[in-house]
């Protein structure tokens, strides 16, 4: 193999940058040439695939987003469109991939590998956690971080007037964020998809609280939560307890945004190696990921089928460190 594109795709994630940077170096350290594809799967359609130097990636291991920019592709999605992407990746003389990005990213590049046969490494980059094959997805570490600023911020002005929050935070299908949030932002309950939640139990919550004196309260929601979003429970508590004073804020993109943690930075830098790495060795259709702290790789078809499951013990940890 003598040349590599690599490529971001779905929602950027902080950390992205450092792996893009630690592809790049990789591939030069392994005599490879190496191709930025714009704009994810969108750019490999059009051919905006440009030619990366050491220097193309000078000064970004601090900063958020992609210089790659990222998309979400519909015509990716469409026969035709992979057929365009594979002329234009022959045309450029690109012999593998390294994909960053989440479950639809893995998806396209599992289908992508059974048409055309080129190799493909993922690696995990999504602010969601939601990755089966890695403790720990890029961006991840850097948003709970982000969304915890917010939420200290949010529990002085509650203490002060005595209110409840409802905070909710990003993850389409997922409580990572949430779960996490809950434990360092010291929430009262934390309302995920993974479980069955009920209002009558946030009911029940705030009023056990209530009782035991308590005079504001947290509650971070899940983005994706069955209930409802944070607005919808909200108005529904609400009708239950009247004398309650509730506020609702939506954490949104801020989340997506800024410098990535020390810890995004050298994870993104092991997986770009991992991933580069891994195409050397003649791997094909799998994620690099960190499980215990060890690269590891998992089939494509893993990443995508299998669901990773939320840790009970740290959702435990919430309901017991509320007393
Ligand atoms: O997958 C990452 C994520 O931030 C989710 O948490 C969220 O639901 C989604 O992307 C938002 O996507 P978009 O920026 O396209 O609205």
């Amino acid at each position: 193999m003598k040349k590599i594109g690599v490529f971001t795709s779905g929602g950027d994630a902080p950390g992205m940058n450092a792996c893009i940077r630690a592809v790049v170096r990789s591939c030069i350290y392994h005599k490879l040439q190496v191709y930025g594809i714009l704009r994810g799967y969108n750019g490999m359609i059009s051919g905006d695939i440009k030619e990366l130097t050491s220097h193309s990636v000078s000064n970004i291991i601090q900063r958020g987003g992609t210089i790659l920019k990222s998309a979400r592709s519909e015509e990716f999605k469409t026969k035709e469109g992979r057929a365009k992407a594979y002329e234009q990746l022959q045309k450029h003389g690109i012999e593998g991939l390294v994909a960053i990005g989440g479950n639809g990213t893995f998806t396209g590049a599992e289908l992508f590998h059974a048409e055309f046969g080129i190799p493909i490494v993922g690696v995990p980059g999504t602010i969601d956690n939601d990755l089966y094959g890695t403790d720990y997805t890029l961006g991840f570490d850097t948003a709970v971080n982000t969304a915890l600023e917010a939420l200290d911020k949010i529990r002085d002005t509650a203490d002060s007037h005595d209110r409840v929050f409802f905070v909710e935070v990003m993850g389409r299908d997922s409580g990572y964020i949430a779960m996490e949030c809950g434990i360092g932002g010291g929430a009262e309950l934390v309302l995920i998809p993974e479980r069955d939640d009920s209002i009558d139990n946030v009911i029940h919550t705030l009023r056990e609280g209530f009782n035991r004196s308590k005079t504001s309260s947290i509650i971070v929601v899940a983005e994706g939560e069955e209930i409802g979003n944070a607005n919808s429970i909200a108005r529904l508590v609400k009708n239950k307890l009247k004398h309650l004073d509730i506020r609702v804020t939506t954490l949104g993109h801020i989340q997506r945004g800024g410098s990535p943690s020390g810890y995004d930075r050298t994870l993104g830098s092991r997986l770009g190696l991992g991933a580069v790495e891994g195409l050397l060795n003649n791997l094909t259709n799998v994620m690099a990921g960190m499980v215990n702290n060890q690269l590891t790789y998992t089939p494509f078809g893993d990443t995508i089928r299998k669901k990773k499951h939320i840790n009970e013990d740290l959702m435990r940890l919430v309901h017991i460190l509320s007393v």
